[in-house]
Protein backbone atom coordinates (compact mmCIF):
# COMPACT_ATOMS: atom_id res chain seq x y z
CA UNK A 1 0.00 0.00 0.00
CA UNK A 2 1.47 3.55 -1.12
CA UNK A 3 0.44 6.88 -0.29
CA UNK A 4 -0.22 7.44 -3.81
CA UNK A 5 -2.89 4.80 -3.35
CA UNK A 6 -5.00 7.31 -1.77
CA UNK A 7 -7.54 10.13 -3.31
CA UNK A 8 -4.89 13.12 -4.04
CA UNK A 9 -6.16 15.67 -1.47
CA UNK A 10 -5.99 12.94 1.38
CA UNK A 11 -4.53 14.30 4.65
CA UNK A 12 -2.51 12.31 6.85
CA UNK A 13 -1.66 13.44 10.26
CA UNK A 14 -1.76 12.93 13.92
CA UNK A 15 -3.46 14.03 16.86
CA UNK A 16 -3.27 14.69 20.16
CA UNK A 17 -4.73 16.86 23.23
CA UNK A 18 -4.19 19.73 25.48
CA UNK A 19 -4.73 17.99 29.30
CA UNK A 20 -2.67 15.27 27.77
CA UNK A 21 0.60 16.57 26.46
CA UNK A 22 0.76 20.25 27.11
CA UNK A 23 1.81 20.54 31.22
CA UNK A 24 2.10 24.16 32.19
CA UNK A 25 -0.71 23.87 34.18
CA UNK A 26 -0.33 27.23 36.13
CA UNK A 27 1.22 29.08 33.67
CA UNK A 28 0.36 32.07 31.13
CA UNK A 29 -2.92 32.59 33.35
CA UNK A 30 -4.10 28.95 32.92
CA UNK A 31 -6.28 28.07 35.79
CA UNK A 32 -7.71 24.23 36.16
CA UNK A 33 -9.71 21.87 34.45
CA UNK A 34 -12.01 19.36 35.93
CA UNK A 35 -9.02 17.19 34.77
CA UNK A 36 -6.60 18.89 37.31
CA UNK A 37 -8.91 18.60 39.99
CA UNK A 38 -9.82 15.38 39.46
CA UNK A 39 -6.23 14.00 39.20
CA UNK A 40 -5.26 16.04 42.65
CA UNK A 41 -8.17 15.06 44.43
CA UNK A 42 -8.43 11.36 43.52
CA UNK A 43 -5.19 10.22 42.65
CA UNK A 44 -5.87 6.87 43.42
CA UNK A 45 -7.66 7.10 40.62
CA UNK A 46 -4.92 7.47 38.03
CA UNK A 47 -3.18 4.54 37.76
CA UNK A 48 0.01 5.62 38.05
CA UNK A 49 -1.51 8.60 40.73
CA UNK A 50 0.09 10.96 38.21
CA UNK A 51 -1.43 13.83 36.71
CA UNK A 52 -1.27 16.24 33.37
CA UNK A 53 0.93 19.23 35.62
CA UNK A 54 4.06 18.47 33.65
CA UNK A 55 2.64 16.07 31.08
CA UNK A 56 5.15 15.68 27.91
CA UNK A 57 5.66 19.71 28.90
CA UNK A 58 4.27 20.73 24.84
CA UNK A 59 3.77 24.10 26.12
CA UNK A 60 7.28 24.64 26.28
CA UNK A 61 8.32 22.44 23.49
CA UNK A 62 6.17 22.87 20.66
CA UNK A 63 8.90 23.39 18.30
CA UNK A 64 10.21 19.80 18.92
CA UNK A 65 6.53 18.94 18.06
CA UNK A 66 5.81 20.24 15.02
CA UNK A 67 9.49 19.42 13.77
CA UNK A 68 8.70 15.80 14.31
CA UNK A 69 5.67 16.54 12.24
CA UNK A 70 7.18 17.97 9.19
CA UNK A 71 9.84 15.40 9.65
CA UNK A 72 7.25 12.72 9.11
CA UNK A 73 5.87 14.60 6.08
CA UNK A 74 2.53 15.02 7.99
CA UNK A 75 0.03 17.16 5.96
CA UNK A 76 -1.86 18.10 9.19
CA UNK A 77 -1.77 18.38 13.12
CA UNK A 78 -4.99 17.66 15.00
CA UNK A 79 -4.39 19.17 18.50
CA UNK A 80 -6.93 20.72 21.57
CA UNK A 81 -6.95 23.98 22.56
CA UNK A 82 -7.67 23.88 26.65
CA UNK A 83 -10.61 26.46 27.43
CA UNK A 84 -9.50 27.35 30.83
CA UNK A 85 -5.70 28.78 29.24
CA UNK A 86 -8.38 31.31 27.03
CA UNK A 87 -10.77 31.49 29.55
CA UNK A 88 -9.30 30.71 32.99
CA UNK A 89 -12.84 31.01 34.37
CA UNK A 90 -14.95 29.26 31.92
CA UNK A 91 -15.99 32.97 30.04
CA UNK A 92 -15.36 36.49 30.62
CA UNK A 93 -12.15 38.40 29.27
CA UNK A 94 -9.64 35.89 27.09
CA UNK A 95 -6.79 35.16 28.43
CA UNK A 96 -4.15 37.14 26.47
CA UNK A 97 -1.17 34.80 27.14
CA UNK A 98 -3.52 32.14 26.61
CA UNK A 99 -3.97 33.23 22.96
CA UNK A 100 -0.67 34.12 22.30
CA UNK A 101 0.36 30.09 22.79
CA UNK A 102 -1.95 28.78 20.27
CA UNK A 103 -0.92 31.55 17.95
CA UNK A 104 2.82 30.42 18.40
CA UNK A 105 1.62 26.90 17.85
CA UNK A 106 -0.30 27.73 14.83
CA UNK A 107 2.03 29.62 13.01
CA UNK A 108 4.57 27.23 13.79
CA UNK A 109 2.66 24.50 11.95
CA UNK A 110 1.81 26.96 9.07
CA UNK A 111 5.59 28.05 8.26
CA UNK A 112 6.65 24.18 8.16
CA UNK A 113 3.42 23.41 5.32
CA UNK A 114 1.33 21.55 8.20
CA UNK A 115 -2.37 22.43 7.83
CA UNK A 116 -3.74 23.31 11.65
CA UNK A 117 -6.81 20.38 12.58
CA UNK A 118 -8.14 22.33 15.70
CA UNK A 119 -10.30 20.47 18.52
CA UNK A 120 -12.47 22.41 20.73
CA UNK A 121 -13.13 20.73 23.72
CA UNK A 122 -11.22 17.41 24.50
CA UNK A 123 -12.86 16.95 28.06
CA UNK A 124 -11.33 19.46 30.05
CA UNK A 125 -13.99 21.66 31.67
CA UNK A 126 -13.56 24.98 33.12
CA UNK A 127 -13.52 24.16 36.87
CA UNK A 128 -14.90 27.64 37.16
CA UNK A 129 -18.06 26.27 35.65
CA UNK A 130 -18.03 22.95 37.27
CA UNK A 131 -18.09 24.33 40.42
CA UNK A 132 -21.22 26.88 39.45
CA UNK A 133 -23.52 24.92 37.80
CA UNK A 134 -21.80 21.64 37.61
CA UNK A 135 -20.62 21.72 33.88
CA UNK A 136 -22.27 19.79 31.34
CA UNK A 137 -25.14 18.30 33.69
CA UNK A 138 -26.38 22.24 33.52
CA UNK A 139 -28.19 24.06 30.43
CA UNK A 140 -26.26 26.84 30.82
CA UNK A 141 -22.75 25.02 29.47
CA UNK A 142 -24.46 25.68 25.55
CA UNK A 143 -24.32 29.44 26.42
CA UNK A 144 -20.50 29.33 27.57
CA UNK A 145 -19.61 26.74 24.86
CA UNK A 146 -20.91 29.31 22.24
CA UNK A 147 -19.26 31.76 24.05
CA UNK A 148 -15.98 30.08 24.09
CA UNK A 149 -16.16 28.95 20.44
CA UNK A 150 -16.91 32.25 19.32
CA UNK A 151 -13.37 33.75 21.30
CA UNK A 152 -11.34 30.62 19.48
CA UNK A 153 -13.27 31.57 16.12
CA UNK A 154 -12.07 35.26 16.19
CA UNK A 155 -8.58 34.32 17.55
CA UNK A 156 -7.44 31.61 15.36
CA UNK A 157 -10.23 31.30 12.42
CA UNK A 158 -7.98 33.96 10.32
CA UNK A 159 -5.74 30.88 10.05
CA UNK A 160 -7.32 27.62 10.98
CA UNK A 161 -10.01 26.00 8.48
CA UNK A 162 -10.50 22.46 10.50
CA UNK A 163 -12.54 22.75 13.59
CA UNK A 164 -13.75 19.84 15.37
CA UNK A 165 -16.48 21.24 18.15
CA UNK A 166 -16.34 18.16 20.91
CA UNK A 167 -13.78 14.86 20.96
CA UNK A 168 -15.76 11.75 22.00
CA UNK A 169 -18.74 12.83 23.89
CA UNK A 170 -19.29 9.12 24.37
CA UNK A 171 -16.51 8.51 26.35
CA UNK A 172 -16.61 12.25 28.63
CA UNK A 173 -20.24 10.65 29.38
CA UNK A 174 -19.45 7.51 30.17
CA UNK A 175 -16.26 7.71 32.11
CA UNK A 176 -17.45 10.78 33.48
CA UNK A 177 -21.08 10.00 34.66
CA UNK A 178 -21.44 6.43 34.57
CA UNK A 179 -18.14 5.02 35.74
CA UNK A 180 -16.47 7.57 37.09
CA UNK A 181 -13.47 6.78 36.02
CA UNK A 182 -12.24 10.04 34.60
CA UNK A 183 -13.55 13.76 35.24
CA UNK A 184 -15.14 15.01 36.73
CA UNK A 185 -15.40 11.60 38.66
CA UNK A 186 -19.57 11.19 39.06
CA UNK A 187 -20.67 7.73 39.05
CA UNK A 188 -24.41 7.37 38.23
CA UNK A 189 -23.69 3.61 37.81
CA UNK A 190 -25.55 1.35 40.51
CA UNK A 191 -24.63 -1.65 39.86
CA UNK A 192 -20.64 -0.28 41.20
CA UNK A 193 -21.58 2.76 43.59
CA UNK A 194 -24.41 5.28 44.28
CA UNK A 195 -23.22 8.47 43.81
CA UNK A 196 -25.01 10.62 41.17
CA UNK A 197 -28.15 10.61 40.11
CA UNK A 198 -29.19 6.89 39.13
CA UNK A 199 -28.34 6.30 35.47
CA UNK A 200 -30.00 9.38 33.93
CA UNK A 201 -27.03 11.76 34.21
CA UNK A 202 -24.93 10.70 31.03
CA UNK A 203 -28.27 10.94 28.96
CA UNK A 204 -28.22 14.78 30.26
CA UNK A 205 -24.71 15.92 29.90
CA UNK A 206 -24.85 13.99 26.42
CA UNK A 207 -27.99 15.90 25.72
CA UNK A 208 -26.09 19.25 26.69
CA UNK A 209 -23.14 17.92 24.57
CA UNK A 210 -24.85 17.51 21.43
CA UNK A 211 -26.65 21.19 21.91
CA UNK A 212 -23.32 23.06 22.48
CA UNK A 213 -22.24 21.62 19.34
CA UNK A 214 -24.84 22.59 17.46
CA UNK A 215 -24.74 25.84 18.77
CA UNK A 216 -21.09 26.60 17.81
CA UNK A 217 -21.66 25.01 14.30
CA UNK A 218 -24.70 27.65 14.09
CA UNK A 219 -22.80 30.16 15.42
CA UNK A 220 -19.62 29.82 13.29
CA UNK A 221 -21.83 29.30 9.56
CA UNK A 222 -24.00 32.71 10.63
CA UNK A 223 -20.77 34.59 11.14
CA UNK A 224 -17.72 32.89 10.36
CA UNK A 225 -17.68 30.38 7.59
CA UNK A 226 -18.06 33.30 4.94
CA UNK A 227 -15.56 34.95 5.73
CA UNK A 228 -12.65 32.51 6.85
CA UNK A 229 -13.62 29.83 4.47
CA UNK A 230 -13.58 26.68 6.79
CA UNK A 231 -15.61 23.98 7.91
CA UNK A 232 -16.46 22.19 10.89
CA UNK A 233 -17.46 18.82 12.29
CA UNK A 234 -17.42 16.48 15.50
CA UNK A 235 -15.33 13.56 16.69
CA UNK A 236 -17.18 9.90 17.47
CA UNK A 237 -15.85 7.37 18.71
CA UNK A 238 -17.03 3.63 18.77
CA UNK A 239 -15.79 0.17 18.94
CA UNK A 240 -17.19 -1.44 16.22
CA UNK A 241 -19.69 -4.89 17.39
CA UNK A 242 -19.25 -8.19 16.26
CA UNK A 243 -22.06 -10.33 17.17
CA UNK A 244 -21.38 -13.32 19.13
CA UNK A 245 -23.40 -16.25 17.23
CA UNK A 246 -25.87 -15.80 14.66
CA UNK A 247 -29.26 -16.32 16.68
CA UNK A 248 -31.44 -13.46 16.33
CA UNK A 249 -30.74 -12.22 19.74
CA UNK A 250 -26.97 -11.55 19.34
CA UNK A 251 -27.62 -10.26 16.13
CA UNK A 252 -30.32 -8.02 17.62
CA UNK A 253 -27.62 -7.21 20.43
CA UNK A 254 -24.83 -5.77 17.73
CA UNK A 255 -27.61 -2.91 16.22
CA UNK A 256 -28.74 -2.16 19.84
CA UNK A 257 -25.06 -2.00 21.07
CA UNK A 258 -24.23 0.19 18.10
CA UNK A 259 -27.32 3.01 18.80
CA UNK A 260 -26.35 3.03 22.18
CA UNK A 261 -22.41 4.10 21.26
CA UNK A 262 -22.93 5.52 18.15
CA UNK A 263 -26.28 6.08 17.26
CA UNK A 264 -27.01 8.30 20.39
CA UNK A 265 -24.59 10.55 18.98
CA UNK A 266 -24.81 10.42 14.99
CA UNK A 267 -28.54 9.97 14.50
CA UNK A 268 -29.46 13.19 16.56
CA UNK A 269 -26.93 15.09 13.88
CA UNK A 270 -28.12 13.17 10.59
CA UNK A 271 -31.62 12.20 11.40
CA UNK A 272 -32.75 14.79 14.09
CA UNK A 273 -33.29 12.58 17.07
CA UNK A 274 -32.20 9.51 19.12
CA UNK A 275 -32.66 6.21 18.13
CA UNK A 276 -35.51 4.45 18.36
CA UNK A 277 -34.68 1.52 21.02
CA UNK A 278 -32.79 4.23 23.56
CA UNK A 279 -36.27 6.24 23.54
CA UNK A 280 -37.96 2.69 23.86
CA UNK A 281 -35.40 1.43 27.01
CA UNK A 282 -34.45 4.75 28.48
CA UNK A 283 -38.18 6.91 28.24
CA UNK A 284 -38.58 9.47 30.32
CA UNK A 285 -34.70 9.85 31.52
CA UNK A 286 -34.02 10.48 27.93
CA UNK A 287 -34.51 14.27 27.40
CA UNK A 288 -36.51 15.38 24.07
CA UNK A 289 -35.10 18.18 21.54
CA UNK A 290 -37.57 20.85 20.53
CA UNK A 291 -38.16 21.44 16.89
CA UNK A 292 -36.22 24.66 16.96
CA UNK A 293 -33.28 22.22 18.46
CA UNK A 294 -33.69 19.56 15.96
CA UNK A 295 -33.22 21.83 13.39
CA UNK A 296 -30.25 23.24 14.70
CA UNK A 297 -29.20 19.90 15.03
CA UNK A 298 -29.90 18.07 11.91
CA UNK A 299 -27.33 18.44 9.02
CA UNK A 300 -25.00 20.25 11.79
CA UNK A 301 -21.51 19.13 10.67
CA UNK A 302 -19.64 19.90 7.34
CA UNK A 303 -17.35 16.13 8.65
CA UNK A 304 -17.89 13.61 10.69
CA UNK A 305 -14.93 13.07 12.58
CA UNK A 306 -14.29 9.08 13.38
CA UNK A 307 -12.43 7.69 16.12
CA UNK A 308 -11.49 3.96 15.73
CA UNK A 309 -8.98 1.55 18.18
CA UNK A 310 -10.80 -1.55 18.49
CA UNK A 311 -14.16 -4.26 18.89
CA UNK A 312 -16.17 -6.56 20.44
CA UNK A 313 -18.64 -9.11 20.42
CA UNK A 314 -22.02 -8.53 21.50
CA UNK A 315 -24.21 -10.97 23.27
CA UNK A 316 -28.13 -9.75 23.45
CA UNK A 317 -29.43 -10.38 27.16
CA UNK A 318 -33.32 -10.47 27.62
CA UNK A 319 -35.03 -7.18 28.37
CA UNK A 320 -37.50 -7.42 31.46
CA UNK A 321 -40.87 -6.03 30.77
CA UNK A 322 -40.18 -3.36 33.42
CA UNK A 323 -36.69 -2.49 33.43
CA UNK A 324 -35.50 -0.83 36.64
CA UNK A 325 -33.16 1.59 35.73
CA UNK A 326 -29.45 0.62 36.57
CA UNK A 327 -26.63 2.53 34.37
CA UNK A 328 -27.39 3.54 30.89
CA UNK A 329 -24.39 1.27 29.93
CA UNK A 330 -26.89 -1.70 31.22
CA UNK A 331 -29.95 -0.16 29.69
CA UNK A 332 -28.20 -2.09 26.11
CA UNK A 333 -28.92 -4.84 27.34
CA UNK A 334 -25.72 -6.42 25.77
CA UNK A 335 -22.41 -8.19 26.95
CA UNK A 336 -19.70 -6.85 25.63
CA UNK A 337 -17.51 -9.80 25.31
CA UNK A 338 -13.30 -9.24 24.34
CA UNK A 339 -13.39 -13.07 23.26
CA UNK A 340 -15.14 -16.23 21.99
CA UNK A 341 -13.97 -19.22 23.38
CA UNK A 342 -11.00 -18.17 25.48
CA UNK A 343 -10.16 -16.43 21.49
CA UNK A 344 -9.77 -12.76 21.54
CA UNK A 345 -10.93 -10.66 19.15
CA UNK A 346 -8.01 -9.61 17.98
CA UNK A 347 -4.93 -9.35 19.02
CA UNK A 348 -4.72 -8.15 21.91
CA UNK A 349 -2.34 -5.30 22.39
CA UNK A 350 -3.27 -2.74 25.46
CA UNK A 351 -5.67 -3.79 27.94
CA UNK A 352 -8.63 -3.17 26.75
CA UNK A 353 -7.13 -3.04 23.12
CA UNK A 354 -7.23 -5.51 20.56
CA UNK A 355 -6.40 -5.21 17.14
CA UNK A 356 -9.61 -5.61 14.56
CA UNK A 357 -8.74 -3.64 11.66
CA UNK A 358 -11.75 -5.14 10.30
CA UNK A 359 -13.64 -3.03 12.30
CA UNK A 360 -12.38 -0.01 10.58
CA UNK A 361 -13.70 -0.95 7.36
CA UNK A 362 -16.98 -1.82 8.47
CA UNK A 363 -17.90 0.81 10.73
CA UNK A 364 -17.14 3.33 7.70
CA UNK A 365 -19.14 1.56 5.81
CA UNK A 366 -21.88 1.26 8.36
CA UNK A 367 -21.78 5.32 8.85
CA UNK A 368 -22.13 5.64 4.99
CA UNK A 369 -25.11 3.13 4.37
CA UNK A 370 -27.20 4.23 7.61
CA UNK A 371 -25.87 8.01 8.13
CA UNK A 372 -26.34 9.71 4.64
CA UNK A 373 -22.50 8.84 3.06
CA UNK A 374 -21.12 11.81 5.18
CA UNK A 375 -17.29 13.72 4.58
CA UNK A 376 -15.36 11.44 7.07
CA UNK A 377 -11.99 12.04 8.89
CA UNK A 378 -10.32 9.22 10.63
CA UNK A 379 -9.77 11.75 13.95
CA UNK A 380 -7.64 8.92 15.81
CA UNK A 381 -6.58 5.70 15.15
CA UNK A 382 -3.28 3.43 16.87
CA UNK A 383 -2.58 1.39 19.47
CA UNK A 384 -0.42 0.68 22.92
CA UNK A 385 1.55 -2.14 23.97
CA UNK A 386 0.45 -4.54 26.59
CA UNK A 387 3.35 -3.63 28.52
CA UNK A 388 4.68 -0.12 28.64
CA UNK A 389 7.53 -1.06 31.00
CA UNK A 390 10.29 -2.13 28.44
CA UNK A 391 13.99 -0.93 27.98
CA UNK A 392 14.11 1.59 25.46
CA UNK A 393 15.68 -0.74 22.67
CA UNK A 394 12.27 -2.46 22.80
CA UNK A 395 10.12 0.39 23.12
CA UNK A 396 11.74 1.95 20.24
CA UNK A 397 11.65 -1.23 17.64
CA UNK A 398 7.59 -0.88 17.94
CA UNK A 399 6.74 -3.49 15.44
CA UNK A 400 3.71 -4.10 16.76
CA UNK A 401 2.00 -0.05 16.08
CA UNK A 402 3.50 -0.58 12.77
CA UNK A 403 1.18 -4.01 11.56
CA UNK A 404 -1.41 -2.11 13.47
CA UNK A 405 -1.16 0.95 11.14
CA UNK A 406 -0.39 -1.11 7.79
CA UNK A 407 -3.38 -3.33 8.37
CA UNK A 408 -6.08 -0.62 9.21
CA UNK A 409 -4.85 2.06 6.31
CA UNK A 410 -5.44 -1.06 4.28
CA UNK A 411 -9.21 -1.21 5.31
CA UNK A 412 -9.76 2.47 5.11
CA UNK A 413 -8.05 2.40 1.56
CA UNK A 414 -10.46 -0.41 0.85
CA UNK A 415 -13.37 1.26 2.17
CA UNK A 416 -12.52 4.81 -0.40
CA UNK A 417 -12.73 2.07 -2.52
CA UNK A 418 -16.90 1.11 -1.75
CA UNK A 419 -17.20 4.30 -2.19
CA UNK A 420 -17.02 6.01 1.55
CA UNK A 421 -15.97 9.59 1.49
CA UNK A 422 -13.10 9.28 3.96
CA UNK A 423 -11.03 12.37 3.51
CA UNK A 424 -7.95 12.19 6.00
CA UNK A 425 -6.40 9.98 9.03
CA UNK A 426 -4.83 11.30 11.62
CA UNK A 427 -2.69 8.53 14.26
CA UNK A 428 -3.22 8.74 18.10
CA UNK A 429 -0.89 9.80 18.89
CA UNK A 430 1.98 11.89 17.83
CA UNK A 431 3.79 11.29 20.81
CA UNK A 432 3.43 8.96 24.07
CA UNK A 433 1.48 11.21 26.61
CA UNK A 434 -0.73 11.07 29.99
CA UNK A 435 -3.26 8.21 28.74
CA UNK A 436 -5.86 9.47 31.24
CA UNK A 437 -6.74 7.23 34.63
CA UNK A 438 -4.07 5.19 32.68
CA UNK A 439 -1.31 8.03 33.73
CA UNK A 440 1.49 7.44 31.84
CA UNK A 441 1.18 3.50 31.76
CA UNK A 442 0.22 3.17 28.60
CA UNK A 443 2.48 4.73 25.19
CA UNK A 444 0.32 5.57 22.45
CA UNK A 445 3.12 7.44 20.30
CA UNK A 446 4.69 7.40 16.97
CA UNK A 447 7.59 9.05 19.06
CA UNK A 448 8.97 7.80 22.87
CA UNK A 449 8.74 10.14 25.39
CA UNK A 450 11.61 9.87 27.82
CA UNK A 451 9.77 10.11 31.12
CA UNK A 452 13.05 9.36 33.24
CA UNK A 453 15.24 11.76 30.64
CA UNK A 454 14.55 15.06 30.71
CA UNK A 455 11.03 13.97 28.60
CA UNK A 456 13.28 13.55 25.17
CA UNK A 457 11.52 12.75 21.93
CA UNK A 458 12.53 9.72 20.22
CA UNK A 459 10.82 8.89 17.16
CA UNK A 460 10.15 4.86 16.95
CA UNK A 461 9.93 2.25 13.94
CA UNK A 462 6.13 3.46 13.33
CA UNK A 463 7.85 7.20 12.67
CA UNK A 464 9.86 5.69 10.27
CA UNK A 465 7.37 3.53 8.83
CA UNK A 466 4.95 6.33 8.63
CA UNK A 467 7.78 8.61 7.21
CA UNK A 468 8.80 6.43 4.03
CA UNK A 469 5.09 6.07 3.80
CA UNK A 470 4.49 9.15 3.05
CA UNK A 471 6.62 9.80 0.62
CA UNK A 472 5.93 6.65 -1.04
C1 LIG B 1 -9.85 10.55 22.91
C2 LIG B 1 -9.05 9.41 23.33
C3 LIG B 1 -7.62 9.79 23.52
C4 LIG B 1 -6.93 8.62 24.12
C5 LIG B 1 -6.83 7.54 23.09
C6 LIG B 1 -6.14 6.31 23.57
O1 LIG B 1 -10.71 10.92 23.63
O2 LIG B 1 -9.68 11.10 21.84
O3 LIG B 1 -9.54 8.93 24.53
O4 LIG B 1 -7.55 10.94 24.31
O5 LIG B 1 -5.68 8.96 24.57
O6 LIG B 1 -8.11 7.15 22.69
O7 LIG B 1 -6.91 5.69 24.55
Amino acid sequence: LKRSNFPPDFMFGAASSAYQIEGAHDEGGRKPSIWDTFCHTYPEKIKDHSNGDVAIDSYHRFKEDVKVLKDMGADVYRFSISWPRILPDGRGTPNPDGIAYYNKLIDELIANGIKPFLTLFHWDVPQALEDEYGGFLDRRIVDDFEYYSKVCFEAFGDRVKHWITLNEPSSFTRSGYDSGKNAPGRCSNRAICSAGDSATEPYIVTHNMLLAHARSVKLYREKYQDKQQGEIGITLVTQWMVPYSSSLQDTQSRMRSLDFAYGWFIQPLVHGDYPFIMRAIARERLPHFTEEETDMLMGSYDFIGINYYTARYTQGLPMPPNPVPISYQNDAYVNLLEAKNGVPIGEPTGTWLYSYPQGIHDLLVYTKEYYNNPKIYITENGTCEVDSDVPLDTALNDQLRVKYYKEHLQQVHLAIRKGVNVQGYFCWSLMDNFEWSNGYTMRFGLCYVNYKDDLKRLPKASHEWFTDFLES
